[in-house]
């Protein structure tokens, strides 16, 4: 009871000492609601009214921070400055104390808020995942990246050019690189405060989009080293793909040797011996991703020898005349042959104004005549290992003039006659089977019959058959299977035949 007596009465005291001593109202801040970073801005605070004389703190606060403060005597307003910093975006209030007497409240203005502009600056390309050089089909996510500055726009550019994007895009993402995605970025950001634009260019960032190494093709040539030594250079060659390239070459499965260049083909080589099988070789590259393999390829290297022969075909031309020749040249034996064709001893090049040749290695070479005049000659050709021209064979020689090639071939001629000789028999079997059929006919036939077998005559030579079938019918059974099938045919037809004949109404005449 007496406890609560007293803090009555000390609330009491309180009372009578505030309604001498505290402000009347609030301050009153006012000043720039935005502001440029690192600028200077006024501030000014009105002190509320006091009704003692005594002089009062105003402060600008903001998060419990003091930014500035000034004294005011008798009421006067209270001016601060404010070099504007980034972290000074936020509420700011302005606080008016008693000086020297903490028993006197505080008062507090209402808070207005400061915007700070901040000037976009070093804008940098980040690049995510962190690599320059990526392969095509792989993600790849470029940022902008800035101070803390807001309300940026942004530009991108890729080899000086601008790439159509939206404006507020920091990012510049590929799900899916291409080659067209390789080249020089750079970023513009720009913002603006009172209408002047703030800008920063990025350094520019090369972004290589790499081409996976395509599957390589495998393939040797041979090389005399010496009287007795000889190698393959074998060479390992893919179509596409960014270097550097590693390839490699495996005898079977083992390593034979590496190579790393800027090129899409190296060579290796390889000692062999004439005839022998120095086993399967494959090529295996790589640029970085997957490594990617050749087919095999068996290392064998036969040199040429046995017969060399020369053949040839003609070819007719629109009228039925020869007008070009081909010429064939092939060895028996040999991997890596080298043809060579000569007119009249004279060696010819791989295309002449009347001919051309075509190496098809190793099987042969084909020599493609237009005829005439001047591809009259005697022609033959020689066949040399490509490494080693001390070994040349020769073919026997063929002269070609308009008689030779005009003449038909041999397989021509035999079908045309075989089928000449068919056709005779075939004409003589028709003829005699008549003839038999017709002398039995008369013999034999009613009146009807011979109408009937009359107005089938009309049609000649196209119904003769059926006509004779007819016949047969009534007489004797036909003997061979043949025969027998060709009857039923020709009944079927029968009926159609009579009708269209008798609809024409060409009178049936006894001869
Ligand atoms: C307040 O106190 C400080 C020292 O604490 C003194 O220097 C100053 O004169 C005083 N001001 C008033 C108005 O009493
Ligand atoms: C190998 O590559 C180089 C350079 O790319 C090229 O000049 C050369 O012709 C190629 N060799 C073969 C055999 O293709
Ligand atoms: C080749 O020799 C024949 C005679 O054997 C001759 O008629 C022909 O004109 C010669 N051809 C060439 C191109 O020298």
């Amino acid at each position: 009871m007496f406890a609560s007596l007293i803090v009555i009465i000390l609330g009491l005291c309180h009372c009578i000492k505030d309604s001498n001593q505290t402000f009347q109202g609030f301050p009153q801040l006012s000043g720039p609601f935005e502001a440029l970073e690192s600028d200077t801005v006024k501030y000014k605070c009105k002190p509320p009214a006091l009704l003692t004389n005594e002089s009062i703190l105003l402060q600008l606060v903001q998060r419990d921070q003091i930014l500035d403060e000034k004294t005011s005597v008798s009421g006067e307003t209270g001016n601060f400055t404010l070099k504007v910093k980034p972290s000074h975006e936020g509420y700011l209030k302005c606080v008016a104390r008693v000086r020297n007497d903490s028993n006197i409240e505080h008062s507090v203005s209402s808070a207005q808020y400061l915007k700070v502009f901040v000037p976009v600056t070093n804008a940098t390309i980040l690049i995510l995942p962190d690599a320059t050089e990526v392969f095509e089909g792989a993600m790849t996510n470029l940022l902008c990246s800035h101070n803390d500055a807001t309300n940026v726009s942004y530009k991108w550019y890729l080899n000086g050019q601008l790439i159509p994007m939206s404006p507020s895009a920091k990012e510049l993402s590929r799900q899916s690189t291409t080659s067209k995605d390789n080249g020089s970025y750079v970023c513009v950001a720009t913002n603006r405060f009172n209408k002047k634009e703030y800008r920063t260019n990025s350094s520019e960032v090369i972004i290589r989009i790499k081409v996976r190494v395509s599957k390589p093709d495998i393939y040797f040539t041979v090389i005399k080293e010496d009287a007795h030594n000889y190698s393959a250079m074998v060479t390992c060659q893919s179509t596409y793909g960014t270097p550097y390239i590693t390839f490699s070459l495996y005898n079977e499965e083992k390593l034979f040797a590496n190579k790393t260049g800027e090129d899409r083909n190296v060579t290796f080589k390889v000692s062999v011996i004439l005839g022998r099988n120095m086993g399967w070789f494959h090529c295996q590259a790589s640029n970085g991703d997957r490594i990617v393999h050749s087919e095999s390829l068996a290392l064998r290297v036969v040199p040429v020898s046995g017969h060399v022969t020369v053949r040839f075909d003609s070819h007719l031309g629109k009228n039925y005349a020869v007008d070009s020749v081909t010429l064939f040249c092939e060895a028996e034996n040999g991997t890596h042959p080298r043809y060579q064709w000569f007119l009249n001893n004279t060696l010819l090049d791989n295309k002449g104004r009347f001919y051309s040749v075509e190496n098809q290695p190793p099987e042969q070479s084909l020599l493609l005549l237009s005829v005439g005049r001047s591809s009259v000659g005697t022609y033959h050709c020689n066949v040399s290992d490509s490494f080693d021209n001390t070994t040349a064979i020769g073919s026997k020689k063929l002269y070609l003039d308009e008689k030779v090639w005009n003449r038909l071939p041999d397989a021509l001629v035999a079908t045309v006659f075989a089928c000449f000789t068919v056709l005779i028999l075939l004409v003589s079997i028709c003829c005699w089977v008549g003839v038999l059929f017709r002398r039995r006919r008369y013999g034999k036939t009613s009146l009807m019959g011979l109408e009937m077998q009359r107005t089938v005559a009309a049609y000649e030579g196209v119904l003769d058959v059926s006509q004779y079938v007819e016949d047969a019918d009534e007489m004797t059974p036909p003997s061979g299977e043949e025969f027998d099938q060709a009857s039923e045919a020709s009944l079927d037809e029968w009926p159609d035949i009579s009708a269209e004949k008798s609809f024409h109404g060409e009178p049936a005449e006894f001869p």
